[in-house]
């Protein structure tokens, strides 16, 4: 019998998934053509990968599992374990996740939001302005991140310093691409750090502290670790995502010079914002742990193994996105995955989404022809985030 070609790659791939790990280096660079050859041949497939999983890439799969909690747990599922306590409401299910989530989400709603709007355009100005003249920057590490990280912490902690606002930042930022018992612990550390002092002080207002700290469920306080562990995931879930979504979106502009126009049309943000998040999904995967046998896509999953939904994956499946690959506007592409599904969908989103509007409305009323710096690298970064490692543009000012 002679091995063609086709055989030694099904092999290839069938052997990269198997040892599939989320922080390799060398598997992010070639993760979107082992989950297309995935989707086809194994949708349900094993990997050995940090301690072992089931990594789902088919949208149906990952949609059943997100909108199953009750068979496919959030509780002791991360993806790599972090060695500390939990993090609310992330690594929670209901009832509890519920009713913290309903202490949460009103601090997260477009009206409750609006007061952070004219801080954002300040500070995305003042950001802009610090390297117009130079005609270009790494978008991710010059704008995104600072922008990001000084407007989440406004909303989130009120009154960090320059100085533990960066290391807030760093800290996020290796969470999310090289993840480590002491990282965690660190994050932790400053998380606790801020929660003792807003004690100490008396917590006034209505914020997420404040209902942290006061709030009640079934009439019982949030426990410390909770409170602890709730912060962190905000820092966490706040920082490096809506920052890979600019780098992502500013990547696709550079490669499609029309674009640029269409953004800046207000309207891009009903009508298209969803698609590039679509595209490139920020949040890679999150995994969910089995409370039962299960059988998925004629799999059986035992009690006790863990999944990996993959978000990105699912996204670019052609069985639900026509030419999942591209870019695709002027067609209704309703139910990606980007924010996830289920009970657990992120309770950000309205800020990420305030976020990336007015990012690009600062960056684009200033700056025109944005175009790869020539020395510029393009890679996807391992980690939870589908983020780039870095993005160097070049521009023109407009003004
Ligand atoms: C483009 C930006 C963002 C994306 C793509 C994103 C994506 C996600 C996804 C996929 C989940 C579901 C996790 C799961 O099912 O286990 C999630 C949950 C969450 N997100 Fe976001 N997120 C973004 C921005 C934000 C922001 C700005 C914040 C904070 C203000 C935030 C805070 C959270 C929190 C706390 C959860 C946990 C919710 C729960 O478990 O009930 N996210 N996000």
């Amino acid at each position: 019998m002679t091995t063609t070609q086709d055989d030694q790659t099904a092999s290839d791939f069938s052997y990269k998934l198997s040892h599939f790990d989320l922080f390799s280096e060398a598997d992010s660079l070639v993760k979107w053509e082992i989950f297309d050859w995935a989707r086809e041949q194994a949708p349900v497939a094993r990997t050995d990968g940090n301690g072992g999983f089931w990594v789902l890439t088919r949208y149906q799969d990952v949609r059943r599992v997100m909108e199953d909690w009750q068979t496919f747990s959030s509780t002791e599922s991360p993806l790599v374990p972090t060695g500390l306590p939990s993090l609310a409401p992330i690594d929670d299910d209901p009832p509890f996740q519920n009713e913290l989530r309903k202490l949460l989400n009103p601090l997260f709603s477009r009206s409750a939001l609006a007061p952070f709007e004219q801080p954002m355009h300040d500070t995305a100005r003042e950001l802009i302005d610090g390297w117009i003249d130079n005609g270009r920057v790494e978008i991710l590490n010059g704008y995104a991140g600072p922008y990001i990280g000084k407007m989440l912490t406004k909303v989130i902690f009120n009154d960090l310093s320059d100085e533990e606002l960066a290391a807030a930042q760093s800290l996020a930022l290796d969470v999310a691409e090289h993840p480590s018992a002491e990282v965690y612990a660190a994050l932790f550390a400053m998380c606790t750090d801020y929660l003792e002092r807003a004690k100490a002080r008396g917590v006034t207002g209505d914020g997420l502290i404040s209902r942290l700290i006061n709030g009640r469920i079934n009439g019982e306080p949030i426990g410390i670790e909770k409170q602890i562990g709730c912060l962190g995931i905000f820092v966490m879930g706040g920082l490096d995502t809506t920052r890979a979504a600019i780098g992502n979106i500013t990547y696709r502009l550079t490669q499609n010079p029309g674009l640029e126009d269409r953004l800046r049309d207000p309207a891009w943000v009903r009508r298209d914002m969803d698609e590039f998040l679509r595209l490139d999904s920020p949040v890679a995967a999150m995994a969910r742990v089995a409370t039962r046998d299960v059988e998925l896509n004629g799999v059986l999953i035992k009690k006790g193994e863990r999944v990996q939904a993959r978000f990105d994956a699912a996204n670019r499946d052609p069985e639900k996105f026509r030419d999942p690959e591209s870019l695709v506007f002027d067609e209704a592409r309703s139910g990606h995955a980007a924010f996830g599904m289920g009970v657990h969908r992120c309770v950000g989103s309205n800020m990420a989404r305030m976020q990336l509007e007015i990012g690009f409305e600062e960056l684009l009323k200033r700056v025109k022809n944005i175009r790869l710096a020539p020395t510029a690298e393009i890679a996807w970064a391992p980690g939870q985030s589908n983020a780039l490692h870095a993005v160097d543009i070049e521009f023109d000012r407009i003004d």
